[in-house]
């Protein structure tokens, strides 16, 4: 997660020269860094360099990253909603389109494609909040004062996102993921009643692609359960949950992917690796596991300590599926 970004310096090279917008709506300067780290390390696949706002904008949304999203007219009544229109990726992100194009030309054909979006409740976040938060409370206020009305903009950004991920499919990405970043403040009564079945609408629709989709509902340990519902094939992680644990709620039927703690990356080098071995033997010896970190890369993280963890799980996973 956040592959691509703030802690390689051919990353920053490239950000010194333009702002984050910019670099997501240019093709070849999203493709050129989607593809540094894979050029630097021997990564099994690639994800897509863009955000998860990326695509709101073609709805109407205007904001700014600073360096989160900051959204000019946030949502804050049930009326504001019928500003949101639904576009044509092929219109209204036409860039995405093209870097996926560049990419699948430029990967190495072995390295597949992720592509991705945000899941309605994370987006829905944003676009209520208006910025970034530790708790969405106005986010959540309005899931509360108006619960059909967030029911009706989820809805409509589920029917986006399920439209921008088959665009993704069909300009080349070879798997979609989702990410719930903001689910862990959901209690399972309102991720059921909210954010669940916006997940389901958009993975629902996207089942004839017979593409892997992966669901990464963030701090979900106690939501798993309704997640492995969500209609994805893989369950994303996060690092608070073990493995072992993720696959008995996850059931036989779905994969898990993580689950390495990203602050692992700055421990000594020895404790990296005992950290790894642990998600290792939680994963445990069946197929099944994408392995992953359990959130986004940390900008200050040492470029050395990424290139030790991919090599440490290829050596210890070495002919582990018969592979
Ligand atoms: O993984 C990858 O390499 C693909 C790139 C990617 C980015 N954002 C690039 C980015 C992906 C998959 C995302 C998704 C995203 N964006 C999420 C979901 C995943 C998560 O982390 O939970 C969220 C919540 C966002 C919203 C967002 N975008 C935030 C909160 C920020 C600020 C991050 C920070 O640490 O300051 C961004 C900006 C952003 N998106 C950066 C990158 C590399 C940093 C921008 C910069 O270069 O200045």
């Amino acid at each position: 997660m956040r592959q691509a970004g703030r802690y390689l310096p051919e990353y920053r090279a490239v950000r010194e020269k333009v702002d984050f917008l910019t670099l997501t709506k240019t093709p070849e300067l999203a493709a050129e860094v989607t593809l540094q780290p894979i050029r630097r390390y021997p990564l099994d696949a690639a994800i897509l360099f863009s955000d998860i706002m990326t695509p709101v904008e073609g709805m109407g949304v205007r904001f700014d990253f600073q360096p989160g999203p900051v959204v000019a007219d946030p949502i804050r009544t049930p009326a504001d909603i019928d500003r949101l229109r639904l576009a044509d990726p092929r219109e209204s992100v036409p860039f995405v389109l093209e870097t996926i194009r560049i990419l699948r030309r430029e990967l190495p054909p072995q390295v597949p494609l992720i592509g991705f979006a945000g899941a309605p409740w994370t987006l829905f976040c944003y676009l209520v909040e208006g910025h970034g938060s530790k708790t969405f409370v106005k986010a959540k206020a309005f899931l509360f004062a108006h619960p059909e009305a967030a029911r009706r903009l989820l809805d409509r950004l589920a029917e986006a996102m399920a439209a921008y991920l088959r665009a993704q499919a069909e300009a080349g990405a070879q798997a979609l993921m989702l990410f719930d970043s903001w689910a862990g403040l959901l209690s399972p009564w309102e991720f059921r009643g909210f954010a669940l079945p916006a997940v389901q609408k958009t993975l629902g629709s996207l089942q004839d692609l017979n593409l892997p989709l992966i669901y990464f509902p963030n701090q979900g340990a106690t939501l798993l359960a309704d997640a492995a519902r969500s209609g994805a094939h893989v369950l994303g992680v996060d690092w608070r949950l073990p493995l072992s644990r993720a696959r008995e709620i996850a059931g036989p039927a779905l994969a898990v992917q993580g689950n390495l703690d990203p602050a692992a990356l700055f421990a000594p080098p020895q404790e990296l690796d005992r950290q790894i071995r642990r998600v290792l033997d939680e994963a445990g010896a069946t197929p099944g596991h994408v392995f992953n970190l359990g959130h986004g890369i940390e900008r200050h993280t040492d470029p050395d300590a990424v290139a030790r963890l991919v090599d440490r799980v290829h050596e210890w996973t070495q002919g582990k599926y018969g592979g």
